[in-house]
């Protein structure tokens, strides 16, 4: 079994925890490195987003691996991220979290987490740089995005230790890594990112990728982490990328 071995290096501020990791990927550095930065200046999101950082107010920081499985199970890699941060959530803060597809943390419906994985290619091979979001917060995002941006300090009404969410997450992305590198730990993996997702069966949503809008209701995900939906009109649609948003079920006014 590969072995992860644990290495953080610590910045004031850096543009991306993302480029940083990737730029010493490229150099050669040995995977399990983990890039923290206090804040970020070109934080990055999903689908080409800004992630706001402001010093202090969130945990950002990035992991390298340099994983030897099938590339069509790499998308298996972003649901161990979020499998970890549910971890360390729960072992740091005593706070249970949801997951939205493919791996937002969510608490109340509202995103207290986002996950970026990169994959790059370098000498040594093939790697994936791993970068998550954690709200610690209230300052980590606009007052206009309250609705659907929540913090730890808000969820749990205490004041997060940024330093042991990192080492309980650091602890349970090497318990996830090492299980995504077995076929019997990749099963595990998917079941239990099913098990802790509201959004992965019976779900009513709407996914949007681009220009184009799936309307349905979630029927579980493919061995490669894609989403399956059963489409009002269209039949079974497997989703392999989008933003996923839960759609209620409008009253019926008398
Ligand atoms: C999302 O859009 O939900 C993903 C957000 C990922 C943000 C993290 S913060 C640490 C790392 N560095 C970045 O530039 N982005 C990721």
């Amino acid at each position: 079994m590969k072995v992860f071995k644990p290495q953080v290096i610590r910045y004031d501020s850096l543009p991306s925890t993302n480029t940083e990791a990737a730029r010493l990927a490229v150099l050669g550095v040995e995977e399990g490195l983990c890039v923290v930065a206090d804040e970020q200046t070109a934080g990055r999101g999903r689908l080409q987003r800004t992630w706001l950082s402001p010093k202090g107010a969130g945990l950002y920081c990035s992991t390298l691996l340099r994983p030897i499985i099938p590339l069509d199970q790499w998308p298996l890699l972003t649901f161990m991220a979020a499998l970890a941060v549910s971890d360390a959530l729960r072992n740091a803060c005593d706070l249970e979290t949801d997951i939205k597809w493919p791996n937002d943390l969510l608490s109340g419906e509202r995103k207290i987490c986002g996950i970026l994985a990169e994959a790059i290619d370098t000498e040594q091979g093939r790697a994936v740089v791993v970068g998550i979001g954690i709200n610690l917060t209230k300052e980590a995002f606009p007052a206009t995005l309250a609705d659907v941006a929540i913090s730890v300090e808000e969820a749990t009404s205490r004041r997060p230790n940024r330093e042991t969410i990192l080492a309980a997450l650091i602890v349970a992305m090497a318990h996830w890594y090492s299980l995504a590198q077995a076929a019997a730990g990749r099963e595990e993996i998917l079941a239990s990112w099913t098990s802790r997702s509201s959004y992965a069966k019976g779900k009513r949503v709407k996914i949007t990728n681009g220009d184009q809008v799936v309307s349905g209701i979630t029927c579980g995900v493919e061995s490669d982490g894609a989403l399956r939906v059963e489409t009002d009109h269209s039949g079974m649609k497997i989703i392999r990328a989008g933003d996923v948003a839960r759609v209620r079920p409008s009253r019926d006014v008398a």
